[in-house]
């Protein structure tokens, strides 16, 4: 248990944040990083107390039928139900039932990968895991193209697709949506009211357009489950983002975790400015109080994780 503990309260609202990259400081990806094989072993099976990747990763349709009402994750008062739409696309079996993989790639969304030219590190990995439908094709060179399944917070649509306000923008969906050509479209539907519209929205266009994607969406437990997992060592995270769950998830059938465009930080190590975002202008905003991620503190914990060999981190230049 004591691996991923990190000795740090101070919150992350108090942090300064233009010092912030030179106290995390990571040697280039060719220094001596060894794989720990022991240790990754162990978190797997610590975190397999918490939650199980293979179950929690999507509702299964044998589970719910339409009509079915659910509360939401983080709003216990507001309610969803459940459409014929979302309970067609719901997953007979879980997508990643028995599967387990030598080496995976994780994709956070940070502009640390603007001149990385890790694309191609990127798509060796045998399974690569995006975040929030993330463009790829005019960054592929720093980021890759390989998606093996890619995460959509529902504020996606309103952010990255205009809320589908006109058919360019519904046209910009349908073509990413079908560039992802059969891989997992992993959807938090029932974590927090707001999204219901926009989830319905997409679930209309994949059915509608027979889109070759194969859906999930997270079990209700699944946020509460890494969160305790993370707070039982001792990392005092509000709300997992998204990368963490899916580092959380991924230890479960990936042998070798390497993440890439983590990096929460304005500067980088050599105090250069970095984008919050990649491929938009999104500035920092996760140091507010309102925010509900604590991200830096999140980045400490994987920090430590690198050193002790139970993942990768890269934050630079691939060789
Ligand atoms: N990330 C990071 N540093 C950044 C931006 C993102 O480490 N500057 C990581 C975070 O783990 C984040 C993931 O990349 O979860 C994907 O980025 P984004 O799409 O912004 O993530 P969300 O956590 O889903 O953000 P939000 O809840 O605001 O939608």
């Amino acid at each position: 248990r004591a691996e991923v503990v990190i000795n740090d309260s101070s919150s992350p609202a108090a942090v300064d944040r233009s010092n912030e990259s030179i106290k995390h400081n990571i040697k280039p990806a060719s220094s001596k990083w060894r794989h720990n094989q022991t240790l990754s072993l162990k978190i797997r099976k610590q975190i397999l107390k918490f939650l199980d990747a293979e179950k929690d990763i999507s509702v299964l349709k044998g589970t719910l039928k339409p009509g079915d009402i659910i509360h939401y994750v983080f709003d216990r008062d507001s309610t969803m139900n459940v459409s014929q739409n979302l309970y067609e696309l719901l997953p007979r079996t879980s997508p990643l039932k028995g599967k387990q993989f030598p080496t995976c790639a994780i994709v956070g969304n940070s502009g640390v990968l603007l001149s990385s030219g890790c694309g191609p590190e990127i798509d060796a990995h045998s399974f690569v895991i995006r975040c929030n439908l993330a463009p790829v094709q005019e960054y592929s060179q720093d980021v890759g193209m390989k998606t093996d399944l890619v995460t959509m917070n529902p504020s996606v649509i309103q952010r990255a697709f205009e809320d589908l306000v006109n058919e360019t923008w519904r046209e910009k969906l349908l073509q990413r949506l079908h560039s992802l050509n059969g891989s997992i479209l992993w959807i938090p539907a029932f974590m927090a009211k707001g999204g219901k519209e926009r989830v319905e929205w997409v679930n209309e266009l994949i059915l509608k357009h027979h889109i070759n994607v194969r859906t999930a969406y997270p079990s209700l437990r699944l946020l509460h489950a890494v969160r305790g997992y993370w707070l039982t060592n001792k990392v005092h995270i509000k709300r997992p983002t998204t990368g963490l769950l899916m580092y959380t998830l991924a230890t479960r059938f990936c042998n070798q975790i390497y993440l890439y465009g983590f990096w929460p930080f304005p500067l980088d190590q050599n105090q250069n400015p970095v984008k919050y975002h990649y491929y938009d202008s999104l500035k920092y905003g996760y140091t507010s109080q309102a925010s509900p991620h604590t991200m830096p503190l999140e980045f400490k914990a994987l920090k430590t994780l690198h050193q002790q060999g139970a993942l990768k981190l890269t934050v630079g230049e691939c060789d």
